[in-house]
């Protein structure tokens, strides 16, 4: 791949990390990040799976592509139809090749992709990267080129693959087992002639794990357009609630926001506005955050039967052009204390957006200064509530009421003498969730609090960067003596950083900064150290390569 062309390049460590078997990529790659126009911002559409699990059938499809058309949600962008597990019959056919269910797809797969693009849509579909699919159909393992072609006979244009039943055979790790079967299934994708856009759930087997999850994330932008980093949301008869499964994917999407940029988006899982365990609050909640953070759209729900109130939430249009903003930005937390979570990005046309989440239990209030946001003071901003469409104007600070699990998201235009912005928010370690603290004696790792200690302006040195808590701007992060403190930003050695994809920190005199037992240090920069994986504000300039110990 040509490492000049885009952002990401291959860190040298990762591939050392495993004794990793990967094929050389093809010399030309035409998908991913070294092809962002193959999925521009993130997809939008519908899939069965979160409503109906292994429920589905051609009459489905065609009646919620006919109610996407007649309730306006495709002219919005909602224009991918995709099939989830159990469209397949349990055996392949004499030549190896996968059939669909002819009970249920009667006029068959490629009718159905012909009937979704006559009516403005594309079709996906599912298939496993192991021996079998999760409800037990055959997995693409050894037939990967087959089933490619298949697919792209039949007409679809997009396969979502899942991680279900990949073992490891021969002793290697297994987080090496499913970089070798993604690779191989990106070299196949990517080197057709059209191009399937390649949504991975490989690292959604390895949430549980910050360490392995960290790394299989390193290598996900690079194989396909998006992929799921957590578990599937709580299905429509599903057990347990569905807000609480909700803010666990929200949470798992707060610490990969470096990762995502165009051409690759986080996927956070789908939107499920018909649940019955949702309150109405919650559900326009749930989309106002994913479609804030630049997540993928895409409804897992009964269309035809929506609400008029559910289907005008879904086709919020300023929320839309805000998720397929062409920064390809994901907000990034800015601060956390026990009720509110607020986050910020900026926009292609230079506006920067405010998003806050009350987690709480009861109706609250929080003030936000403008200059956690990352501009200036001093200048008045025009901000529109992207919700309820009212504009006002901000000066030196936000005040924002929030029913329980409600959302506000406020885009905010800046003057033209202050259109500066300064990339800013939380320095979160995502194995912990601490957020790291400035303190008079140096920095800590504590729990956040939305404390101006816990808020850290990211500038620009150079090539690299220096960080200052908002609690004390003139001080910056330093290293001393092998230990982390803060001393004056004079640009000295010692106080300059760089950020890698990796989420390593290092220190321009080597050295990673990582949580040790609450403390602050500097550790030698390894991909097995959990505690050095760091979430930074969006925006922060990644430098190249990996860090180096
Ligand atoms: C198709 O699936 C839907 C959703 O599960 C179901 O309600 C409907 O009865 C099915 N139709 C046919 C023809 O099987
Ligand atoms: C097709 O699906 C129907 C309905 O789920 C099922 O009863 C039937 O066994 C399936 N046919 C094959 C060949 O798998
Ligand atoms: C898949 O592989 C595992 C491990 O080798 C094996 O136990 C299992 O029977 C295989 N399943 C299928 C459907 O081939
Ligand atoms: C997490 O994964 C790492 C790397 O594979 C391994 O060394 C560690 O033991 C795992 N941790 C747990 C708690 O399983
Ligand atoms: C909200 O209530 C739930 C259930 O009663 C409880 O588990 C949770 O901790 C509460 N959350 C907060 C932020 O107080």
């Amino acid at each position: 791949m040509p490492r000049s062309s885009t952002r990401w390049s291959v860190p040298a460590s990762t591939a050392m990390a495993g004794l990793l078997m990967v094929q050389s990529l093809p010399a030309q790659v035409l998908a991913s990040v070294s092809n962002p126009d193959l999925l521009a911002a993130p997809p939008m559409g519908f899939n069965n799976w979160a409503r109906f699990e292994c429920d589905l059938n051609e009459t489905l499809f065609t009646d919620t592509a006919q109610a996407m058309v007649n309730r306006g949600l495709r002219d919005v962008g909602y224009n991918r139809l995709n099939l989830d597990d159990c469209w397949m019959t349990h055996e392949r056919a004499t030549d190896g090749s996968l059939q669909w269910n002819t009970t249920l797809f009667p006029h068959g797969i490629p009718w159905l992709a012909k009937y979704a693009k006559s009516h403005g849509f594309h079709l996906g579909i599912y298939e496993d990267a192991g021996n079998a699919t999760c409800g037990g159909y055959p997995g693409s393992l050894g037939h990967e080129e087959q089933d490619a072609e298949s697919f792209a006979n039949w007409g679809i244009d997009y396969l979502k693959l899942d991680g279900c039943n990949v073992f490891s055979e021969d002793g290697q790790p297994l987080r090496d087992e499913y970089r070798q079967l993604y690779s191989k299934w990106h070299k196949i994708l990517s080197g057709m002639q059209d191009p399937l856009i390649f949504s991975e759930s490989a690292p959604a087997y390895f949430s549980t794990n910050a360490t392995d999850w960290a790394i299989v994330m390193d290598w996900i932008p690079e194989y396909g357009e998006l992929a799921r980093h957590s578990d599937d949301v709580l299905v429509y008869s599903g057990e347990g609630s569905a807000w609480d499964s909700i803010m666990v994917n929200y949470h798992y999407h707060t610490l990969v926001v470096r990762y995502q940029q165009p051409g690759y988006y986080n996927d956070p899982d789908f939107l499920i506005p018909d649940h019955p365990g949702l309150t109405d609050v919650e559900k326009r909640s749930h989309f106002a955050l994913w479609a804030s953070m630049g997540a993928p759209l895409i409804i897992s729900a009964y269309i035809p039967d929506l609400s008029d109130s559910e289907i005008e939430f879904l086709s919020n249009k300023d929320l839309i052009a805000v998720d397929q903003d062409p920064l390809a930005e994901q907000s990034a937390l800015v601060s956390r204390d026990s009720d509110f979570d607020v986050l910020t990005r900026s926009l292609a046309n230079g506006d920067r957006l405010l998003t806050v989440l009350n987690r709480g239990n009861d109706t609250s209030k929080t003030t936000i200064p403008i200059t956690r946001l990352g501009l200036d003071s001093g200048c008045k901003y025009k901000a529109r509530d992207l919700l309820t469409g009212t504009v006002s104007t901000i000066k030196d600070a936000v005040d924002i009421t929030l029913e329980s699990h409600a959302t506000s998201v406020l885009r905010i235009t800046p003057p033209r003498k202050c259109t500066k912005i300064t990339p800013t928010g939380m320095i979160l370690n995502t194995a912990t969730s601490h957020c790291l603290t400035a303190s008079s004696t140096g920095v800590t790792f504590e729990s956040c609090q939305a404390a101006d200690s816990q808020v850290w302006h990211v500038s620009s040195h150079g090539s690299k960067l220096t960080l200052s808590p908002l609690s004390d701007k003139s001080k910056c992060l330093a290293t001393s003596a092998g230990g982390v403190t803060l001393a004056s930003c004079n640009g000295g050695s010692g106080t300059v950083w760089s950020h890698y994809m990796t989420g390593h920190l290092q220190n321009d005199k080597g050295g990673c900064l990582a949580e040790s037992g609450g403390a602050g240090r500097l550790g030698t920069c390894s991909l097995e150290q959990a505690g050095q994986i760091l979430g930074l504000p969006s925006g922060v300039r990644l430098a190249e390569g990996a860090a180096k110990k």
